[in-house]
């Protein structure tokens, strides 16, 4: 299990998204193994349209990580030109695959493709990352199939850490359909790693540092680089920043990734905060495996019983 003492100079516990994904991974094989021997191979399908380097890397990113746990990955690339007619097309015989148990559809889409008719296309059953309505709405009715991958990333990250959350004073500042929202509903919910008093922010908030400077729990899914600062936290706070931001930096590549947290100066305040990279990103690709492996147990009938 992971290490989960270790802290910084400043006696900052220093969340690692590694280790957490690594368990996580392992966790995923031992259930792949479990769904062989039932003489099944998890598939999960990745549809890319879109010619955006950024969307073809992380495509290529959840194809080796679904080769190391044992998932067979079908991957279909369709001309970020073409009517959506052949996307929905693709979706359909998708949904009808008896080898593939999940699917996603890389966002963003093209400008001329409807993005909530693609989502609501993938079969509920084989949505795994957590979009489709009838998914969305399972959640929130605190009955969720397939929870979206990066909040749930977060909840396993807070788990490992034993951060407690019940009666705590949650603030997620963005409220995306991907991050956000299904964020707040999760802390929300009665049960483990819940129990939160939640407080969603976003850019019409009216004063942002007095709700923040109250919280036990910040959640930072913002898009903006490094914009909340240790001055904006309350002392001992837990810090989850799920923002992944290009700055330009002299590196070879020419830019650096920061994350929505300036993490220098929240660092001597938080109780325990994530790096970027190195945090939340990790989890999202570990989560995708684990739903990929819970939609081919219940598809097949095989109680994986998931933690
Ligand atoms: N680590 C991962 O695996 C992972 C996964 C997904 C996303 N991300 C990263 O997480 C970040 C957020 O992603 P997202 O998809 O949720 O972004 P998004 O769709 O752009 O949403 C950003 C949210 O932040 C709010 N916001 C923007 N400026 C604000 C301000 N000045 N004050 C308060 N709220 C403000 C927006 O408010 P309005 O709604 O009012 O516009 C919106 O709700 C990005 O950096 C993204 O790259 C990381």
């Amino acid at each position: 299990m992971t290490e989960t003492t270790g802290e910084d100079a400043d006696g900052t516990r220093i969340i690692d998204g590694e280790a957490v994904a690594a368990d996580v991974r392992d966790e995923v094989a031992a259930r792949v193994e479990t769904l062989e021997a039932e003489g099944v191979t998890p598939g999960l399908a990745t549809v890319l349209m879109s010619d955006d380097p950024a969307s073809e890397t992380y495509v290529s990113m959840k194809q080796r990580d679904c080769e190391e746990v044992g998932i067979e990955s079908v991957h279909v690339e369709i001309d970020a030109d073409a009517p959506a007619e052949e996307l929905y097309g693709t979706i359909d015989d998708l949904n009808e695959r008896e080898d593939v148990h999940g699917v996603l559809v890389q966002l963003p889409l093209p400008d001329h493709v409807d993005k909530r008719r693609v989502l609501r296309r993938i079969v509920p059953e084989k949505d795994v990352d957590g979009f489709h309505p009838e998914n969305v709405g399972r959640l929130v009715a605190g009955d969720a199939r397939f929870k979206p991958c990066t909040p749930h990333g977060v909840q396993k990250l807070l788990a490992a850490y034993d951060v407690e959350t019940e009666g705590a004073d949650a603030v997620v500042v963005g409220r995306s359909d991907i991050v956000g929202k299904p964020m707040a509903n999760l802390l929300v919910q009665k049960g483990p790693v819940g129990n939160a008093t939640t407080t969603v922010c976003h850019s019409r908030t009216e004063d942002l540092e007095e709700t923040l400077s109250t919280a036990d729990i910040v959640i930072a899914a913002v898009g903006v680089p490094e914009f909340i600062d240790g001055s904006m936290l309350k002392e001992g706070a837990t810090v989850i920043d799920v923002g992944i931001n290009r700055v330009d930096a002299d590196t070879e590549k020419g830019y650096e990734l920061v994350g929505d947290v300036e993490y220098e100066s929240a660092k001597g305040v938080a109780g325990a905060i994530t790096p970027v990279p190195g945090g939340v990103g990790p989890m999202t690709r570990a989560m995708l495996l684990y739903n990929t492996v819970k939609a081919a147990g219940l598809q097949r009938g095989v109680d994986l019983d998931l933690s």
